[in-house]
């Protein structure tokens, strides 16, 4: 068991048994290391004696602290920016966590294009790289890819078909997305598609994969709060939390309806960190990281979100937040479709990684509004 295997084995809440040798790679890259699931996944790695980083994104915003490690190698590069200094970087290592993706839905009929190219096109040279210099690739890919529900699809979507159909199976559930003109579908198709051509590389070339596909994992430095961080629209959490910091309605799309399971980030990166210290379980396997009883519909997260924010700030003022019925071609514009529902199957994780998350809804939220109540002080802009 190398150092960085040792330390490793220390953080997680089961130890490994010997049954089950676990050796941690020495050196990881994480491409997209300073998005959010990154940043959280580079700070455990950084955490891990002896383990060195080399991260590749774009921005420095959430992993400039990190600068000073002598164990954290950034390169601020977009990835098809310079495919050879990916190449040499892919090569130096023991293994790739490829989380570079834009995975906005405010951004899949904006900005398809772009959706596309970062989702597929630029997942294949990481792919080969890794093939080529036999390096484990560990992509992250999205619990998207399965569209709708079977039942969503049906002329009575009230049939009394057992909750079991919609949870969601590595490799047994179909995905089932809608036509073209649904453009919210091109993100979901694409990311369908580096999971099929990864699976390939494995069959026909020896590549050495997992992919991973995270259900709505939540956290401190999620997307940006619009107006004091970035513009745009962001995803759910961060839409919400910018509505209550700001005190403005909260916008329910198309009724919230749409049900989540919400994880909390740490839980996800102790999963990810799992799949990384097993490398022959895990090769040529998907996982589903999510919390199948952690579930809820957006309009009750409103509410659960305003009630907790209340509790924090001290304030029942707060209470008295409206949240705001819009349409989703008024929220996001023309082509937007939506998932019905999302649960995922923990079977696998269970079994393969040991791993089982144990943090409620409740739990997960109060963590990550307790963090954003310190983070952004009262009247503080
Ligand atoms: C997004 C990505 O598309 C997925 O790839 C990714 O896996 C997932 O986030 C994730 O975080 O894991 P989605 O869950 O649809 O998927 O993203 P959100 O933007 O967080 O939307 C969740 C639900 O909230 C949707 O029904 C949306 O319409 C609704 N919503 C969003 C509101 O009702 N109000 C808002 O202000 C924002």
């Amino acid at each position: 068991m190398s150092r960085a295997a040792i330390s490793e084995a220390t953080f997680a809440a089961g130890i490994p048994s010997m049954h089950n040798p676990t050796s941690f790679p020495d050196r990881v890259a994480v491409l997209g290391c300073d998005g959010f699931i990154g940043h959280h996944l580079v700070e455990r790695l950084l955490s891990m004696d002896g383990v060195e980083v080399v991260g590749w994104d774009r921005e420095l915003r959430r992993t400039r602290h990190l600068l000073s490690n002598p164990r954290f190698h950034f390169r601020q590069a977009d990835l098809a920016s310079d495919p050879s200094a990916l190449e040499r970087d892919i090569a130096s290592v023991d293994a790739v966590v490829n989380l570079a993706a834009l995975c906005n839905p405010s951004l899949y009929g904006s900005q398809t294009l772009d959706v596309i190219r970062s989702n597929f096109t630029d997942v294949e040279p990481v792919v080969r790289f890794c093939a080529q210099a036999g390096v484990k690739l560990v992509h992250l890919s999205t619990s998207e890819v399965f569209g709708r529900t079977l039942r969503s699809w049906l002329p009575d979507q009230a049939s009394a078909l057992p909750r079991e159909l919609d949870v969601m199976d590595e490799d047994r559930t179909p995905f089932l997305l809608g036509p073209l003109s649904s453009t919210r579908w091109s993100y979901a198709c694409a990311k369908q598609l580096a999971e099929r051509m990864i699976e390939a590389w494995g069959r026909e070339r020896g590549l050495e994969w997992t992919i991973v596909r995270p259900f709505n994992f939540i956290g401190p430095g999620m997307d940006y709060l619009p107006g004091h961080d970035g513009e745009g629209v962001p995803r759910v959490l961060a839409c919400f939390l910018k509505a209550l910091i700001d005190r403005e309605p909260m916008k329910l799309v198309d009724g919230g309806r749409a049900r989540r399971t919400f994880l909390h980030i740490s839980e996800a990166v102790d999963g990810l960190l799992r799949i990384l210290a097993r490398r022959r379980d895990t090769s040529c396997q998907v996982f589903h990281l999510g919390k199948a009883d952690n579930e809820t519909d957006i309009r009750e997260l409103a509410v659960s979100m305003r009630s907790i924010w209340a509790r924090l700030r001290q304030d029942p003022s707060i209470l008295e937040i409206p949240l705001q019925d819009v349409s989703s071609e008024e929220f996001y514009g023309p082509g937007y479709d939506d998932s019905d529902r999302r649960i995922p199957c923990m079977n696998k994780a269970q079994t393969i990684l040991d791993w089982t998350p144990t943090l409620s809804l409740e739990g997960a939220l109060t963590l990550t509004l307790g963090d954003y109540h310190l983070r952004y002080p009262e009247n503080k802009r």
